[in-house]
């Protein structure tokens, strides 16, 4: 074993570290650049649901929407443009994030930040500006390229620079970023809406300058990780920095092992064939299942169309941007109970219980609007404490996500591969992230119009899966060092079979002393 090491009761290393103003500092700058993703989420339904914004760019929605009140609610707003409008960023953002993975593993974690900060920016200028349609769309691919490019490195930055011990809470800093990016946009719509002369759609979009500045300047103060230094070769600067960062003198145990990982990172030529190999398995499952259950639990549909879902259930414009307020709100504080709970009670236990949750409330909000809109979409008068329960439901829903798979879609797969193939599976994750968001942003009108109430019950049932799926096989994470979380799939009951002893991460283990305990999971 290295100098300076230990063995902790669960088997896992236990390395010297506090957490520093200065890895604290350096986490809350990285992390905002989650604002740009939230923002863009949280802007978009608002301004989609601006009368002025539709007149100019989307007349027949318009019109349709301005033909009598009694037609299907539940179909007025479907409209392909308008889908594009919103969904092309995701397809952008999509490819982005596959480039962004050399961009990230090549020339370090910073440097993918800076281009999203800026392609961002200038996604926000367009988009403010915009005369026609196709500026519109142009602007929403800018706005995706520099969110691919953020959501691949920003996550990773924050796991590798955080001490293992708060790397959940630490994590987490970028859900919360993004809900506070969504929050803003969606209060920002709010008033800007009510500005004569219906050109408050222009500050709206055009304010994504703003976040896009804040990670901008934000990765041009901030160090590399000492992994991404490592792997780089830059090993002297690496460990200076791994002083700073974790406030102790001793840190060599942990240097070793980013070495040691770094080595075996460098025997390979081609990570993404590298990901297809049986003992990457587990990851790759991940990789995938993770982001696209975050996207099946259906939060986006509250995210993006909160306030023409609120329009559909009866209220008025003014109203659903309101309401939008509200969720955007639970959605921040109960982010910010999961920053508090991760890495004490586990990401098991918050995945499950947000699930739940988030199961019985989708039940009741089918329900409600099933009993009231029935299947032809007309509602007729509807009570305000009516309108309440919804809401209310709807809030308590949002609240079972952001302590869930709001956070925990980020954090859990920025924190389990190892790092040889780090950069290219999260690049995975983001990708199905994306393509997932763009199809349910793509197909969400279409559905409310057909499936109606039924919607619901449709993201109930995946509820039910990904439950079932987290406690069968995601293994507990919380309070491993990220370059030791081999032995979580070595132990578990399923995993085990594609990660044999010894035949994960050897350089590291080769390091290892030989009294390793095994942690079951
Ligand atoms: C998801 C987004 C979602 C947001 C809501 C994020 O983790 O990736 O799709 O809109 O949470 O807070």
């Amino acid at each position: 074993m290295p100098a300076g090491g230990f063995v902790v009761g669960d088997g896992s290393r236990a390395y010297p570290g506090k957490l520093t103003p200065f890895v604290l500092f350096t986490c809350v700058v990285a992390a905002m650049g989650g604002l740009i993703f939230g923002y863009d989420i949280g802007i978009s339904g608002g301004v989609t649901s601006m009368p002025s914004f539709l007149r100019r760019f989307f007349p027949s929605v318009y019109r349709k929407q301005q033909e009598e009140a009694t037609s299907n609610q539940y179909c007025q707003y479907d409209s392909p443009t308008l889908t594009l409008f919103t969904s092309s960023l995701y397809l952008a953002a999509l490819i982005s994030s596959l480039v962004a993975s050399t961009v990230t593993r090549r020339f370090g974690r910073r440097l993918s930040m800076l281009f999203g900060g800026i392609l961002f920016c200038a996604g926000a200028l367009v988009n403010g500006f915009a005369k026609h349609v196709w500026m519109l769309i142009v602007g929403r691919i800018l706005l995706g390229f520099g969110i691919g490019f953020a959501n691949q490195s920003v996550p990773l930055y924050l796991s590798e620079m955080a001490p293992y011990k708060y790397r959940g809470s630490l994590n987490i800093g970028f859900q919360l970023s993004i809900t506070i990016g969504i929050l803003v946009a969606e209060v920002l719509n709010y008033f800007f809406a009510k500005i004569k002369g219906g050109w408050g759609w222009r500050l709206s979009l055009g304010g994504a300058v703003v976040p896009a500045l804040i990670i901008t300047l934000g990765s041009l103060v901030l160090p590399d990780t000492p992994n991404s230094m490592i792997e780089r070769g830059l090993h002297e600067e690496a460990k200076t920095k791994l002083r700073r960062i974790r406030g102790v003198d001793d840190v060599s145990q942990e240097f070793d092992d980013l070495v040691a990982a770094s080595k075996e990172s460098q025997s390979i030529e081609d990570p993404w064939r590298n990901l297809l190999r049986r003992k990457y398995r587990p990851h790759l499952t991940m990789a995938i299942m993770i982001p696209f259950f975050q996207q099946l639990t259906g939060i986006n549909v509250i995210m993006f169309y909160a306030p023409v879902l609120f329009n559909t259930i009866g209220f008025t414009t003014d109203a659903s941007l309101m309401s939008a307020v509200v969720t955007g709100s639970v959605n921040v504080a109960a982010t910010l109970v999961s920053i508090y709970g991760v890495d004490k009670w586990g990401r098991r236990f918050l995945f499950l219980e947000g699930g739940t949750q988030m199961l019985i409330c989708q039940a009741v909000v089918a329900a409600c609007i099933g009993a009231k809109f029935g299947v032809d979409g007309t509602p007729g008068e509807l009570p305000k404490w009516y309108a309440i329960v919804v809401v209310t439901f709807i809030c308590i829903y949002v609240a079972g996500f952001a302590w869930s798979w709001g956070p925990l879609g980020w954090l859990v797969p920025s924190e389990i591969f190892p790092l040889e193939i780090r950069s290219a599976a999260q690049s995975i994750t983001v990708s199905v992230n994306m393509i997932f968001t763009f199809i349910i942003a793509q197909i969400f009108l279409m559905m409310l119009c057909h499936l109606k109430f039924g919607l619901f019950l449709f993201f109930a049932f995946f509820v039910v899966v990904m439950s079932i799926f987290v406690y069968i096989f995601l293994p507990e994470t919380k309070g491993i060092p990220i370059e030791e979380m081999g032995q979580v799939w070595r132990s578990h009951w399923y995993w085990s079979r594609f990660v044999e002893d010894g035949e994960y991460g050897n350089a590291l283990e080769m390091g290892k002393s030989t009294n390793q305990g095994t942690k079951h999971v």
